[in-house]
């Protein structure tokens, strides 16, 4: 896919989102339903307003005036159950655009007056496979003024106006007029017009009143950006490094991974790395290994890599936990206001790396400065993927007070489940080979780890009884992260291997949750939000086997069960005692 795709791509789930927004529904007085602040540079904000929206859902669908008729489209269909319902005339509707999809299909229209569309006052309409309709929203208004459809201000003129506000140039892009209703229920028309600032990675969609010649109302859409990074299934630089464009998941990132005022720098809405600036959206700044990692050249190759492995990590999470992640409070507003930190070469330290929760995650990647040459902890994906982990981990565990990781069995389990995840994203294909970690930063293929993760027990021979022993952290996490790399190998045995996760940016899990690595990734997610507050090996285990159930209906139970009892978590396990029994049935 071209960058130009891609771009559109940005460019439509931007206006997607928009009208998104719209659709929650508001309690009386609540702004958040139907306004929004968009900050276009430090003086300028613009407060755009949307209608609220109606929304209904039929469970098995009702009827419309053509439900019966043969010859009915979706397109007639849909205008004449919207004018039935509306009790409007079919002259005030525009059919947009529809989707036919397998399980149900969606209209999207638009309201008009004398022939000119309104921006946002829409409506959509689903259908089931009964041509029934099953939801439909609508944000149509009963305008108390509505301007003339003739402009008075000439299309030149509103052009100038919106450069001129929005420091930026027109771009050619067909310009149209629109109607635009505020929110004092009066109807604008306006001249609707794109304006670019590409040293400033801006670009908005600009609505001028074509007759009072003001700009009313903005829409920021997503630039290009580009990151020089180590791909996330790579695990260290000698990999490769590519340049990778828009990786951003726009479901899970709305904004993108940068702030709503531009591309510029590495301060996002999910992580923000204290500071690279970049041009155009180019954050391109090729690592040079004959030069000292502190060099500034080298400095932001590492701070930029972190970024985008930090946030493909945040958007996997969001995507993979879908409706869990909104509906938890994760700390004050949710993950989207809360990001997480990540400073590169930090000064409190060297050789090692560290995450702190409450109340904002904040990490910092250590130079290691035993190794020679001195390595740069960013730089190694591993290193990166282990402390953003911790974040996810700690926010969800005990539903985000970042309070429930704390005892030493659970404080080495949140090491575990850092490794694991770290494992988990660098696979490419259905092996499942020993993972070592740390190898790039220690500079020894042997890494930080006591023994690789593997699914040989002559390899690894850590199992439950061995944390009796043990007491601190990362050692215990390794006995966590070793079962849960059996329990990854059990699953993709059992389920295959979904190759969608082993490219540069993982796509959102299917609904189905298809291939064993897509299972894995979901029962690690839905289990943490299951578990109890400083969960003991048991519990976490036994909160695996409820997420299955949840999610899947219990399908992978005994995968699940023999997997744990490999490594002496079966049903009798207890007081670091081990087990190898399965339930009857398994
Ligand atoms: C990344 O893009 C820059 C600018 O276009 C180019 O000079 C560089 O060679 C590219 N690097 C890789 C690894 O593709
Ligand atoms: C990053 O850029 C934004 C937008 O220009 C700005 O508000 C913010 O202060 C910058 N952050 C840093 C750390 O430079
Ligand atoms: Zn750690």
């Amino acid at each position: 896919m071209g960058n130009h795709t891609k771009l559109l791509r940005s460019v439509l789930v931007a206006i997607v989102y928009a009208s998104a927004t719209i659709a929650l529904v508001a309690a009386p007085g609540n702004k958040h339903a139907t306004h929004r602040d968009l900050l276009i540079k430090k003086d300028l904000k613009i407060t755009v307003f949307h209608p609220e929206s109606s929304f209904g859902t039929f469970d098995q669908g009702i009827e419309h005036p053509l439900s019966k008729s043969s010859s009915s489209t979706i397109e007639s269909s849909t205008l004449s159950f919207i004018a039935s319902r509306l009790k409007v005339d079919s002259s005030a509707i525009k059919f947009r655009t529809s989707h036919l999809g397998e399980i149900t299909s969606h209209a999207y229209v638009s309201q008009v007056h004398d022939g000119i569309s309104f921006a946002n006052a829409v409506a959509n309409v689903a259908f089931n496979r009964g041509n029934k309709v099953v939801a439909f929203g609508s944000s149509f208004v009963t305008p108390k003024t509505i301007a003339p459809s003739t402009p008075a201000i000439t299309l030149k003129a509103a052009i100038t106006t919106a450069e001129n506000v929005l420091d930026g140039k027109f771009n050619d892009h067909p310009p149209t007029v629109e109607y635009l209703v505020k929110d004092d229920e009066s109807v604008v028309l306006t001249h609707v017009v794109q304006i670019q600032n590409d040293a400033a990675g801006a670009w908005y969609q600009a609505f001028v009143d074509a007759h009072s010649g003001e700009l009313v109302s903005a829409v920021n859409f997503v630039t290009d950006v580009t990151y020089l990074a180590l791909p996330i299934t790579s695990e260290v630089p000698t990999q490769g490094f590519q340049n990778i464009t828009n990786p951003q998941d726009m479901t899970a990132s709305p904004f993108g991974w940068h702030s709503t005022t531009g591309t510029t720098n590495t301060s996002g809405n999910n992580v923000q790395v204290p500071t690279t600036s970049a041009l155009n959206g180019n954050f391109i700044y090729p690592l040079d290994p004959t030069a000292a990692p502190t060099t500034t050249g080298n400095m932001n190759a590492a701070r930029v890599n972190a970024f985008y492995v930090a946030n493909s990590l945040h958007d996997l999470a969001y995507r993979s936990s879908a409706f869990n992640f909104q509906t938890n409070n994760f700390g004050k507003g949710g993950a989207q206001n809360d990001p997480v930190t990540i400073s590169v070469q930090d000064k409190a330290g060297t050789n090692n790396a560290d995450f702190a929760t409450p109340p904002d995650g904040q990490s910092g990647m250590f130079l290691w400065t035993f190794s020679l040459p001195q390595r740069d902890g960013a730089l190694e994906n591993d290193i990166v993927t282990h402390e953003f982990t911790h974040g996810i981990t700690n926010r969800i565990t005990g539903g985000g007070t970042g309070r429930c990781l704390q005892t030493t069995e659970a404080g080495g389990m949140g090491e575990g489940w850092s490794d694991a995840m770290a494992n988990l994203v660098e696979h490419t294909s259905s092996a499942v080979p020993d993972y070592v970690l740390g190898q790039y930063v220690t500079n020894s293929p042997a890494g930080i780890r006591t023994h690789p993760y593997s699914t040989s027990a002559t390899t690894n021979p850590l199992r439950y009884s061995s944390i009796k022993t043990l007491n601190e952290v990362h050692n215990i996490g390794e006995v966590w992260a070793n079962t849960l790399h059996n329990m990854y190998a059990a699953l993709v045995a059992a389920r295959g291997w979904n190759p969608l996760f082993g490219t540069t940016n993982p796509p959102p899990p299917p609904g189905d949750g298809s291939g064993g690595n897509y299972i894995f990734l979901h029962l690690f997610i839905d289990a943490l939000a299951l578990q109890p507050c400083n969960p003991t090996f048991v519990s976490a285990r036994d909160a695996w086997i409820q997420a299955d159930v949840n999610r899947f209906g219990g399908a992978n139970k005994c995968t699940i069960w023999h997997a744990f009892a490999s490594r002496g978590l079966g049903v009798g396990a207890a007081n670091f005692v081990d087990s190898s029994a399965v339930p009857s049935g398994c």
